[in-house]
């Protein structure tokens, strides 16, 4: 068979692998007759549970039952403060400092309340860049808040494109993009890794240049949404200068469905109390908080942009999830991501020299630093077909339009024979 001689590469690979066992940390769906030994190659859209979540979740129910409100205060992990037990380990998987992130809300909640803080067009800078193929819900959100300060959302909603006939983008696009509209821009709100290409941008060159065409009062706040980026890629915020980000935990970070989302505020930024936003009594000085008074004294760190009191048993599951990333550490987790992104484009290249005709390309980019762990292929024919006949076959992977298949293993729970796997049922659908 085509592929038989990559079979042992696997073998070899997954043997050298120190992390083989932390799939053991997770609970596998299981197929029609019951087996759970599907490939699960869609922790880019949701995570599977981790069994400590499972325990996290328990505790808190258990915990309200025994204390009811008493458990905002007198318990191990007091409600009050609940939403501290995951920032620091959010910061670290950013690349941030602790007083920089804060779990709350939902990603694209999120987006808007930073865009109300610092998406301030003027006449003559009104402009929003996002990457092209930016993921609906940032071009809808990016759109109303042009429309909201009066901005017509056509004009006001540009883009960062690639050159006719390509779907990523390279260092020239990004200074072509910048020449054009970097005096009109406002703010970047772009994805760090795009969800249907799977491209990983460089986003410390992006804020450089945006800094540079923001001049000397810094006019162009960089924004990044990291739904595809946090816990997939390395990431430095704080030391690239991005002034503002949003991630969602449900995908990578394997917080469970419509879990709790994050934000994150450059330091330099939070310490400016004065900044408007849009304010809530979560956002509150502590000392202040439970004194009820009219006046709000926001915090100096992103806490400051909290509004809410935190949802409990939407961030339970996360508390589990992200000691995992913690006691791994992101280096070691990327290292691992780049030997199986690495291998399937191996795997999957074999599939694509024995076709007779070409059926696919691969649409992320081969340089191993500019991708995460996704891997989209663009089929020609009958992508959803071939979606189904994948997972009919047990290996579960997604579709996006128009003929996007996108293909995660995660490095947390996926090995190198899993991509072997695929591509014998790549194979044996397509050939
Ligand atoms: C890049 C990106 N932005 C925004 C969203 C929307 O997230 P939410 O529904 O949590 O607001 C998603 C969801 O998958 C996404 O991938």
């Amino acid at each position: 068979m085509i592929l038989e001689q990559l079979r042992a590469k696997a073998i070899e690979l997954d043997s050298a692998d120190n992390l083989s066992d932390c799939k053991e940390w997770y609970v596998f769906p299981k197929d029609d007759k019951g087996n759970n030994n599907t490939l699960y190659f869609t922790g880019n859209s949701l995570g599977l549970l981790p069994k400590s979540s499972r325990v996290m979740v328990e505790e808190e129910l258990d915990a309200w039952a025994r204390l009811a409100v008493d458990g905002h205060f007198h318990k191990e992990r007091p409600w009050v403060t609940y939403h501290q037990n995951i920032a620091a380990d959010l910061a670290e998987i950013i690349g941030a400092k602790e007083t920089e992130v804060c779990a709350m809300n939902t990603l694209t909640v999120n987006l808007h309340f930073l865009m109300v803080s610092f998406y301030k067009p003027t006449k003559e800078r009104f402009k929003i860049l996002l990457d092209e193929h930016a993921f609906p819900s940032d071009i809808y959100a990016a759109q109303s808040q042009a429309a909201f300060h009066g901005f017509d959302p056509d004009e006001a909603v540009v883009f960062l494109k690639a050159k006719e006939g390509n779907w990523c983008i390279d260092d020239e696009d990004i200074e072509r993009c910048f020449v054009e509209h970097g005096s009109q821009l406002s703010t970047v709100m772009m994805s760090a890794v795009n969800f249907k290409t799977g491209q990983f941008f460089p986003v410390e060159k992006i804020t450089a240049l945006a800094k540079k065409y923001g001049g000397a009062q810094q006019e162009i706040k960089v924004g990044i949404d990291l739904a595809h980026a946090a816990g997939n890629v390395p990431l430095r915020l704080h030391d690239w200068g991005v002034d503002y980000a949003a991630g969602c935990t449900y995908k990578y970070l394997n917080g469970g469905p419509g879990s709790i989302a994050f934000a994150y505020v450059h330091d330099d930024l939070a310490k400016d109390t004065s900044i408007h936003r849009f304010a809530g009594w979560w956002g509150n000085d502590p000392k202040a908080r439970f004194a009820m008074t009219d006046t709000f004294v926001p915090l100096p760190t992103a806490e400051g942009w909290q509004v809410s009191n935190a949802p409990i048993l939407s961030m339970a599951p996360l508390v589990g999830s992200l000691k995992h990333f913690t006691d791994v550490g992101m280096d070691t987790l990327r290292a691992k991501s780049e030997s199986l992104s690495s291998f399937l484009i191996e795997c999957i290249d074999t599939v694509e020299a024995a076709t007779p005709i070409q059926l696919f390309e691969i649409v992320t980019p081969r340089n191993v630093d500019e991708r995460g762990c996704q891997v989209t292929l663009n089929i020609f024919e009958k992508p959803e077909a071939v979606r189904k006949a994948l997972q009919d076959a047990g290996a579960v992977t997604d579709f996006r339009p128009p003929g996007l298949i996108r293909v995660a293993p995660t490095p947390m729970y996926n090995s190198h024979m899993d991509c072997f796997r695929f591509a014998e049922i790549l194979a044996s659908v397509l050939i």
